[in-house]
């Protein structure tokens, strides 16, 4: 595949390393932003599940646009279980969105007081398996909710990936719960084709006796059936295209000197830092196989063997490399297992 062809086919990672941006994602906060005015008021911001970055640095951008004039720099926080390149105004935290520690470090970092903002793009590794990445997707936003109900401040907005599917219902009215206004975007730079989409939840405002914890019992496992859904749980919300007419269509593929000027090749923005198939591609140019597995032509299944959450999380953890920081404004924080430290 030669280099310009994915800038042929999506135009929003054409123009996402055009115009400074590590990832594509960065216009559909933008789009959100458009649509929502999700920056208005706000100092206080955390991005969960950030990396590569692109959602912080909009955060960043737009925050700073919108104190110049403000004695106090705006606060930004990113979270992800992987490394992410320093980014200058921007605090990182590696670690799980799922633990109560990596709440408070957050409200450590904010001085005991809460965020206006909390945004989170996470996505688990798909698998292919449709039902099972909806489920797990379901999981991870309801991960996001736990985290955010101990770190946002009342009347704070919550905007956070989710994926239209049959749950999709129960987990809306699970958010009207801690919500005023609850709406589900679409913005146009993210694909028709995907079932991707975002809920922008406004007025943090959580029932009088609601006591946040980070134990997830919103979503059970039973069948769902939404005609015996009633009150509060029959919730249907708003659905918002975001980005107007003007925006390309992120399905279509366009011409390399669409829009009149002259393209030339740019380079990502920011590589991968730690990828984990980067053992694999050593491993694979040096002719090696990884330690413990068998050849391919083994018959035995231990291999392919799926591994428990713990175990994977355990392994990763053994590759995590605590992170040095390099910049004035930022400094990273790096979470292992057990305790945390901060660099500056
Ligand atoms: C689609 S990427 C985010 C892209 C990012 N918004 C950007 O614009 O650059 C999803 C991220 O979710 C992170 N993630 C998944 N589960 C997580 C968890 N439990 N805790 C923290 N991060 C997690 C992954 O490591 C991955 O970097």
């Amino acid at each position: 595949m030669g280099k310009t062809s994915k800038d042929k086919r999506d135009i929003y990672y054409r123009r996402a390393k055009e115009e400074g941006w590590r990832a594509r994602s960065a216009f559909k906060l933008l789009q959100i932003d458009n649509e929502f005015n999700i920056f208005e008021d706000v100092n206080k911001a955390v991005d969960l599940c950030a990396a590569p970055g692109s959602w912080s640095q909009v955060l960043s951008r737009k925050l700073n646009e919108n104190h110049k004039d403000a004695s106090e720099k705006p606060k930004i926080i990113a979270v992800d279980l992987q490394a992410m390149a320093p980014l200058d105004g921007v605090i990182q935290l590696q670690g799980d969105i799922t633990k109560v520690s990596t709440a408070e470090k957050i409200i450590t970092y904010f001085e005991n007081s809460k965020a206006d903002l909390v945004v989170c793009d996470g996505a688990p590794d798909v698998t292919g398996l449709h039902d099972m990445d909806i489920y797990i997707q379901s999981q991870l936003l309801l991960a996001a909710l736990n985290i955010t109900t101990h770190i946002l401040r009342p009347g704070g907005t919550f905007v956070a990936k989710i994926f239209r599917a049959r749950e999709g219902s129960l987990l809306y009215s699970q958010l009207k719960i801690f919500f005023e206004d609850v709406c589900c975007a679409k913005p146009s730079s993210s694909r028709n084709s995907s079932i991707e989409a975002f809920v922008v939840c406004k007025n943090y405002s959580p029932p009088d006796d609601y006591i946040p914890h980070m134990l997830n019992p919103l979503l059970t496992h039973e069948p769902l059936n939404y005609e015996d859904l009633k009150d509060v749980n029959k919730y249907v919300v708003p659905f918002m295209v975001c980005g107007d007419l003007t925006q390309p269509d992120s399905d279509a593929c366009y011409p390399l000197n669409f829009g009149g000027g002259e393209y030339s090749y740019s380079e990502p923005i920011q590589g991968p830092i730690d990828a984990p198939y980067e053992e694999a591609i050593k491993m694979e140019s040096s002719g090696s196989k990884p330690k413990n597995m068998k050849k391919s032509t083994d018959t035995n299944e231990d291999c392919n063997k799926p591994q428990s959450i713990n175990d994977f999380k355990k392994k990763a953890q053994a590759n995590v490399n605590l992170v040095d920081n390099s910049t004035d404004n930022s400094s990273i924080l790096c979470e292992d297992i057990t305790n945390l430290q901060i660099t500056k």
